[in-house]
């Protein structure tokens, strides 16, 4: 029985494609859902043309109210049961509970080199604090953001002409790498940190 991984994504999806696509023929896991905050999230098509369940928890009907949001995103994801839930480009803030609900199953990818620059725009903030390297990480969640155990961290080199754009553009090349390599390690309860130098 293969293991069952739910994706979350917010937009364009390029990671879970990288995700999916990798979980094919000996791979431990298998997508039994794509699941996004977001409507207009470009990912959605792009899972349902590969013939995966998707779904959308619209995060705006609950303003203010985060648990009714969690109640029905946890209650979406118990319809498939998920073993593994990939966080990727999920830009939302998560409670305890949704948190402690999943414990121990969620990882998330994040672009930049943890600890430095949890939050957003971390591409902006590498290039205003002269940073040579940039890259990203994959890591399990936990209630604080960004900060849960580090599993894995791809490196690339920041070029002196980058604005954030370009650097973002090889940063995500890398997660592309990245992140299916720690989802297979971690399905098989690898978590000890895997490096990588992207050239
Ligand atoms: C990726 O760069 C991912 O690391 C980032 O959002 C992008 C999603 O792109 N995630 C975060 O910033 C989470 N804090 P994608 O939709 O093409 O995978």
């Amino acid at each position: 029985m293969s293991l069952r991984v739910a994706i979350l994504i917010s937009g364009g999806g390029s990671n879970m494609v990288s995700l999916v696509d990798s979980m094919t023929g000996d791979h431990p896991a298998r997508p039994v859902l794509v699941l996004s905050n977001n409507t207009d999230a470009g990912g959605l098509a792009k899972a349902a043309a590969r013939g995966i369940k998707t779904s959308v928890v619209d995060h705006r009907p609950y303003k203010g109210d985060r648990k009714a949001f969690e109640t029905e995103l946890n209650a979406t994801l118990d319809e498939v049961a998920p073993d593994i839930i990939c966080h990727a480009g999920f830009m939302r803030i998560l409670t305890e509970q949704y948190l402690d609900h999943w414990q121990g199953k969620m990882i998330n990818i994040h672009p930049s080199l943890l600890p430095k620059y949890p939050g957003l725009n971390t591409h902006a903030r590498a290039l205003q604090a002269g940073d040579t390297m940039a890259g990203c990480t994959v890591h399990e969640v936990t209630a604080e953001l960004d900060a849960g155990p580090m599993l894995g961290q791809a490196q690339v080199p920041v070029m002196t002409d980058d604005t954030p754009e370009t650097l973002a553009t090889r940063v995500l090349k890398a997660e592309h790498q990245l992140y299916p390599a720690v989802l297979r390690r971690f399905a098989v309860h690898e978590y000890a940190p895997i490096h990588m130098n992207i050239v």
